[in-house]
């Protein structure tokens, strides 16, 4: 380092906000983010979750109304993601399989209503299962390779919908490549894979499992046999790099701002596209700040999402995203 004071005084690029803005080296803006919506049966319906103020579970008109919104906002896609009625579910989670479930109708009534976003649909059981967990129980364990029968299952099923990205959520091992050569046998060759590929056994889904429903069914159990362990990142490289050679095309790290460290160690290790999801806990805890500091939230939000940036995502998955998009114009 050859700088020296005075001549080299960083508080120069501070000087203004003008300056502050041209000497960034990261910025956030609409296109990078992905908007979560959560669906149920019913009309007209547009429930409050609780532990995620701000956030709505909304029957299928209704969330056609919002994506039209994020659509009009310049937001490129939407993940979707299913409250299963309590009489739908099973232990096998058979409804994951019906070509006319809930996720299957909303993935068609959107592209009827002319929205042209991506949109991406989550791979696992566990909205549909009584025990909460995303795959197949034998004997209380999960059985990985039970499960990927279904997964393959639920993919084709998804791609047939017109579901553009599909994102395996359940941390099987080998589950890409059995999507992949699934959907390579239908002809669905240009289908996104996007994988969940480093996904924690996190305490951070919290506000998620209340909201579809999961958490009641899970009880006191975990998911420690499938999702990583919070302890680890060279085993995040292992994750990726399988997932990558199965046929992923972008990857994911989940949750976010817990996992920077990880984040920044895919990114230069891999160069497929990465994402950064900011789990529910994470956005309930941004707001839980804004509410008892006082603080504009829009604030907060974006500290946390630059962050997911200067990390190196390319993209990140937020519950915020529409309120964000708004408040950039
Ligand atoms: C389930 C799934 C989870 C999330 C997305 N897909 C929860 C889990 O693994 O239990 C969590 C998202 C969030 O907390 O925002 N396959």
């Amino acid at each position: 380092m050859h700088q020296k004071f005075p001549a080299t005084r960083l508080r120069r690029n501070r000087i203004a906000s003008w300056a502050i803005s041209l000497s960034a080296e990261h910025t956030v803006t609409t296109h990078d983010l992905v908007l979560p919506l959560f669906v149920q049966d019913g009309n007209n319906l547009k429930t409050p979750i609780q532990s995620m103020p701000g956030c709505y579970v909304y029957s299928i008109d209704q969330l056609i109304i919002v994506a039209l919104e994020a659509q009009q906002c310049g937001i490129q896609a939407i993940a979707l993601f299913p409250k299963v009625a309590q009489h739908l579910k099973s232990e096998s989670g058979d409804e994951a399989l019906n070509k006319d479930n809930l996720i299957c109708r909303a993935i068609k009534a959107m592209k009827d209503a002319g929205v042209m976003m991506g949109i991406i649909v989550d791979i696992a059981l566990d909205p549909y299962t009584t025990h909460g967990h995303d795959g197949v129980l034998v004997n209380d364990l999960i059985d990985n390779d039970k499960t990927l029968d279904r997964l393959a299952e639920q993919a084709s099923l998804l791609a047939h919908a017109g579901a553009d990205v599909l994102a395996p959520s359940d941390m099987m091992d080998g589950r890409i490549g059995m999507i992949r050569s699934r959907l390579e046998s239908e002809r669905h060759q240009d289908i996104i894979l996007l994988s969940y590929a480093v996904k924690y056994a996190s305490k951070f889904y919290g506000p998620f499992r209340d909201a579809i429903g999961s958490q009641s069914h899970l009880g006191t159990k975990d998911k420690t046999t499938y999702q990583m362990h919070i302890a680890n990142s060279k085993e995040a490289i292992t994750e990726v790099a399988l997932d990558l050679q199965e046929g992923a095309d972008w990857i994911m790290v989940k949750p976010g701002m817990p996992y920077l460290d990880v984040i920044h160690l895919i990114s230069l290790n891999f160069q497929a596209p990465l994402f950064a999801y900011q789990v529910s806990g994470e956005y309930s805890m941004i707001h839980h700040l804004a509410q008892t500091t006082q603080q504009p939230f829009m604030d907060l939000m974006y500290e946390a999402l630059i962050g997911f940036k200067r990390a190196g995502a390319q993209a990140i998955f937020c519950y915020a995203a529409l309120e964000v998009a708004k408040s950039l114009g």
